[in-house]
């Protein structure tokens, strides 16, 4: 057989060889290329017939194999390039494996609480206001009907920026300012940060939140009170839950109350959480005191309203069943991670 028809039916094997595999299985892809184009290739082989053909012929021969061989080449590199590149693909990834854990935060569990209440009195039309932490004596204060001097100040361990200026100690500064800028009627809750100069310990901490409540419209009852914080307390605590409202006193509101729930560790038998009582205090609320309306510029004898102020480390603490205040602010991700 000449040159020339060796070199056209070795392409043609070549050709059949390679449509009879699926292209894309790089062993295979492989073992041709050695057969054909290796060191002892079929192509090597032919190039070493060369030799033997007559030098008038050899010059075209040459180009022919060259030829053969850059076609082969092209065709075997090409496909060789794109399974070796699926193939690394489908072996790095094995499905079967379980995935990557991405770690994931969550809400501060003062957060969570803080948005629940919002939640439960927005339902109920009360809108959100902000008021400033750092303020002064007057809404802190004055205006809230603590006199200069007054022992009631003493209820509530106060840091001083200046003379005048002060950590606020209660969300209640905030009723002061937002009656100062709006006309009655009022339905708004005052989330924050407050801020007591106390010793730390299991119980109290220098900082802490609340939620401050307040309704001012014509005619407003006590009972409207007694039931707007009732529905909160079943709405948070659960449907069980009990409540009861205990007169006590708060400079801002005449009468005022606290209100206690039923303890939800022992159901009101008495224990430790509750100090034997079987109640557990939650929130202080009152009728706003004429002398605050009027400090605001509202008319008493017109307007009349409901306060009340709750702490929500309080709230949480009793809710989650936590022991020691001081786990909400030292950011151990230990308890955090309960709370996702
Ligand atoms: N400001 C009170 C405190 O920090 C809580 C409070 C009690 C707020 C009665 C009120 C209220 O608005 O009516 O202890």
């Amino acid at each position: 057989m000449s040159l020339k028809s060796s070199i056209d039916s070795l392409r043609k094997d070549f050709e059949k060889e390679i449509s009879a595999t699926d292209g894309t299985n790089f062993q295979e892809l492989d073992r041709l290329k050695h057969e054909y184009l290796g060191r002892k290739g079929k192509v090597t082989s032919l190039f070493n017939e060369l030799g033997s053909v007559s030098t008038s012929e050899r010059p075209e021969m040459g180009k022919m194999l060259n030829q053969l061989k850059g076609e082969l080449h092209e065709s075997l590199n090409s496909l060789i390039e794109w399974s070796a590149s699926h193939e690394s693909a489908e072996n790095s990834f094995d499905l079967t494996l379980p995935g990557d854990e991405f770690p994931s935060g969550s809400l501060h569990p003062i957060t969570q609480t803080m948005r629940e209440v919002k939640r439960i009195f927005q339902s109920i039309g009360f809108s959100s206001a902000y008021g400033p932490e750092i303020d002064d004596d007057y809404h802190n204060f004055e205006a809230l009907n603590f006199p200069k001097h007054h022992p009631a100040r003493d209820m509530q361990d106060t840091f001083y920026i200046t003379e005048n200026d002060v950590l606020r100690t209660h969300t209640s500064n905030t009723q002061i300012h937002v009656m100062e800028n709006q006309q009655p009627p009022v339905r708004v809750i005052c989330p924050g940060r407050v801020y007591r100069n106390e010793a730390v310990s299991v119980r109290s901490y220098c900082l802490f939140h609340q939620i401050e409540g307040l309704y001012v419209n014509r005619d407003v009852s006590l009972a409207e009170m007694k039931g707007t914080l009732e529905y909160f307390c079943r709405q948070f605590f659960g449907e069980k839950v009990q409540s009861r409202f205990r007169p006590s006193f708060f400079p801002f509101t005449e009468p005022s109350a606290e209100v206690d729930i039923s303890c939800m560790m022992c159901k009101g038998k008495g224990c430790s959480m509750c100090k034997k009582t079987g109640w557990l205090e939650i929130l202080g609320c009152g009728m706003v005191d004429p002398a605050v309306l009027e400090k605001v510029g509202y008319d008493s004898q017109v307007w009349s309203g409901y306060a009340w102020g709750m702490g929500i480390e309080r709230l949480a603490i009793l809710k989650y069943g936590i022991d020691d205040i001081r786990l909400f602010f030292n950011g151990d991700v230990r308890f955090l991670r309960q709370f996702v």
